[in-house]
């Protein structure tokens, strides 16, 4: 019973044991737009057969300037959708709503951690982005050109996105808990000539001083021309003249109208940096038409969105949910977002749920992570508040265990409010995998199956279909609208990364790889296991855990580092860091070593790369070829006994044998 294949298969029998199903709630599907069951099943066959005419069908849900004359040029793995069709993604996010009465009505309420409140309709924040985008243009930036954004969660990150869209820039949103260091590769690598900033984010109470980290960043830019500050504190400091302009200045120079040009559908609108097996983020590109048509699409199917729905989703503008789903789905569809600007403990860990009750939150998106911790708190706190507003609730990010599944069902959505579990990436731009809300059964952990238009498989390494409840790889094996169109500036990667393991062969189209493993049940729905490949979700934040390596050896000290992850019962992932020091290198005090190791890494990238723990070692065990066993590691770390759910940790083993040649 000691071999890996005897403990694959018994924890897959394991995590099978979940059988809860939870039958759509009576009611939910009356305005839902696809209608029943019936017409889901319909519609799925219909886009099985023909994927480019489902998408073609949806893209009618976006004002277009100029009609494509081909939905898809697919020429392996490179896509282009909608051909020759021009838009403009802010126009289609604030203009289109000012001839109806969603003109006057919120499209941003944002809620600052220090209980400040400001709301901006769509005719507000129309003007907004207008003046933005003309301040933008005073200095000189051009459609193609890059602008990098460092900020916190307040409007004036959304005004900014949507400022560049409108002008045709591409942006690129560096999370602001990244650090100068991180943040500075990021615009190298980009080549960003203008960055826009705040002088400090709040976060718990605290002042995340984010001009002096962009600062510092700046002495390496060569790039960057001019610097936009967000006021954001009373306190008054000095900016670099020449280069740097206090927002409130520069942007209120500039009306309020704005004559927005149409862009090719394939006009690259944002790049955004994710972390992948190497040390060096990946320059994730994201074009236009295809990725309005994907977050429009979904943001009606699966979030059943209308305006007037008070959405509220907790995630970052820094990651890929905030673009897709706080920016462009929403506002694309004249829905009122919620935006909210610090920790969901702060002032107490009801913050959440006083936000929902006050502004009568009817759909609420957050992370597994998050939940955990809610569940850690104790239901105490979401009982303190009407939450009767909420109609349905959702998950991103990881996998999620059955039991914060069954408590954020029973909990936060009082039984009454279907959970949509999606699944997708960076790289896909939209959600892939997810039920549709009034008709799609659900069971705890799984995102279900996958959307109309989207055409996934679990798969064996020789490309082979798997058995029902065999672990494998998921593939995605037909182009679709919010794909990646390639890494900025290299090419290879996106081709090595996401195209090389499932090639062009005969019979065979050539798949896009995620990086995750997944099993289908009996009833064909997919569920997720988690990566095999070296990245990580720590509290739904994904690091590859070969940017932590080369920050730790980038330590004076540090000989070689390895880092693997170890579930845990909240963060889903923790990182272990394993560290040689170079001979001599002094080790009186371990405990202070062990501090100075992790600050590096915060300083190298940002906190949320903090390992959790450091271990120090003689030596790493290696291969005969001079590999690092990983699969060691994390059986070491992973050894432990995990109190609680243990779904994670199960999965664990079932991924250790997904992963491939790795000794
Ligand atoms: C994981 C976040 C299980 C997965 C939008 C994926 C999930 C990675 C789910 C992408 C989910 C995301 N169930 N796992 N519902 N959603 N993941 O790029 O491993 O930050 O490959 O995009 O998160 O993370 P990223």
């Amino acid at each position: 019973m000691a071999t890996k294949k005897s403990v694959t298969q018994q924890s897959i029998s394991s995590v099978l044991s979940e059988e809860r199903l939870f039958p759509p709630p009576d009611g939910f599907s009356e305005r839902n737009s696809i209608g029943n069951a019936r017409a889901l099943a319909r519609l799925r066959t219909q886009a099985a057969a023909n994927p480019v005419a489902f998408w073609e069908e949806q893209a009618q849900r976006i004002t277009w300037r100029k009609p494509w004359r081909r939905a898809l040029q697919w020429k392996h793995p490179h896509a282009q959708w909608f051909v020759g069709g021009k838009l403009n993604a802010a126009e289609n996010c604030l203009d289109r709503h000012l001839d109806s009465w969603v003109r006057t009505k919120a499209a941003l309420i944002w809620e600052g951690e220090d209980a400040s409140q400001r709301t901006l309709t769509y005719q507000q924040l129309h003007a907004e982005v207008c003046r933005c985008a003309h301040a933008l243009q005073a200095y000189g930036i051009q459609p193609g050109d890059v602008v990098a954004i460092y900020m916190g969660m307040v409007p004036e990150a959304v005004i900014a996105m949507l400022a560049c869209a409108r002008i045709g820039a591409t942006h690129t949103v560096v999370f602001g808990g990244f650090s100068s260091d991180a943040l500075r590769d990021r615009i190298n690598d980009s080549n960003a000539v203008c960055l826009i900033t705040q002088d400090v984010a709040f976060r718990r109470g605290a002042e995340v001083d984010l001009y002096s980290a962009a600062a510092t960043a700046l002495k390496k830019t060569p790039s960057i021309r001019n610097v936009l500050v967000v006021q954001r504190s009373p306190l008054q400091r000095r900016l670099k003249p020449g280069r740097d302009e206090w927002w409130h200045q520069a942007v209120a120079r500039h009306e309020g109208s704005h004559a927005a040009q149409a862009f090719d559908a394939e006009h690259p609108l944002f790049i955004l940096y994710t972390s992948g097996s190497t040390g060096k983020p990946k320059g994730i590109c994201h074009t236009t038409g295809g990725y309005m048509v994907h977050v429009a699409t979904t943001m009606d199917y699966v979030f059943d969105i209308s305006p007037r729905d008070v959405y509220f989703c907790t995630a970052d503008v820094g990651w890929i949910t905030g673009h897709s789903y706080i920016v462009y789905g929403p506002l694309s569809q004249g829905a009122t977002v919620l935006m909210y600007e610090g920790a969901p403990n702060y002032p107490g860990p009801d913050r959440f749920w006083d936000i929902i009750a006050r502004h009568r939150v009817s759909i609420f998106y957050t992370a597994p992570t998050a939940i955990r911790a809610f569940m850690k708190w104790g239901e105490q706190w979401p009982k303190r508040h009407d939450l009767s507003s909420l109609r349905l609730l959702g998950t991103v990010g990881e996998p999620i265990n059955p039991e914060a599944w069954m408590w954020y069902h029973r909990v936060i959505g009082q039984g009454r409010c279907p959970i949509v579990d999606t699944w997708w990436q960076t790289e896909t731009g939209g959600i892939m995998i997810a039920p549709i809300p009034g008709i799609t059964p659900t069971k705890p952990g799984t995102a279900t199956m996958p959307l109309p238009g989207i055409v996934v498989d679990v798969v064996r390494k020789d490309g082979t279909s798997c058995k029902a409840n065999e672990g494998g790889l998921l593939v995605v094996q037909h182009p679709w609208p919010g794909m990646l169109r390639t890494v900025h500036g290299d090419d290879e990667r996106y081709r090595q990364t996401y195209w090389s393991d499932f090639p062009k062969a005969r019979g065979r189209e050539g798949w896009y790889f995620t990086g995750d493993g997944a099993r289908r049940d009996a009833d064909g729905y997919v569920w997720i296991m988690g990566r095999v490949d070296d990245v990580v979700n720590v509290s739904g934040h994904r690091l590859g855990t070969a940017e932590v390596e080369s920050a730790l050896v980038s330590h004076p000290l540090v000989a070689e580092a390895a880092v693997v992850a170890r579930p845990d019962v909240v963060k889903g992932n923790a990182l272990v860091a394993f560290v040689t020091l170079k001979a001599g290198a002094g080790t009186d005090d371990i405990d202070a070593l062990r501090t100075t190791l992790r600050n590096h890494v915060a300083v190298e990238i940002g906190h949320i790369a903090k390992p959790d723990d450091v271990r120090f070692a003689e030596a790493l065990p290696k291969t005969r070829s001079g590999k690092i066993m990983r699969r060691l590691l994390r059986e070491i770390v992973s050894g432990g006994t995990v109190s609680g759910d243990t779904t994670t940790l199960e999965d664990f083993s079932v991924l250790e044998a997904l992963r491939a040649g790795e000794e």
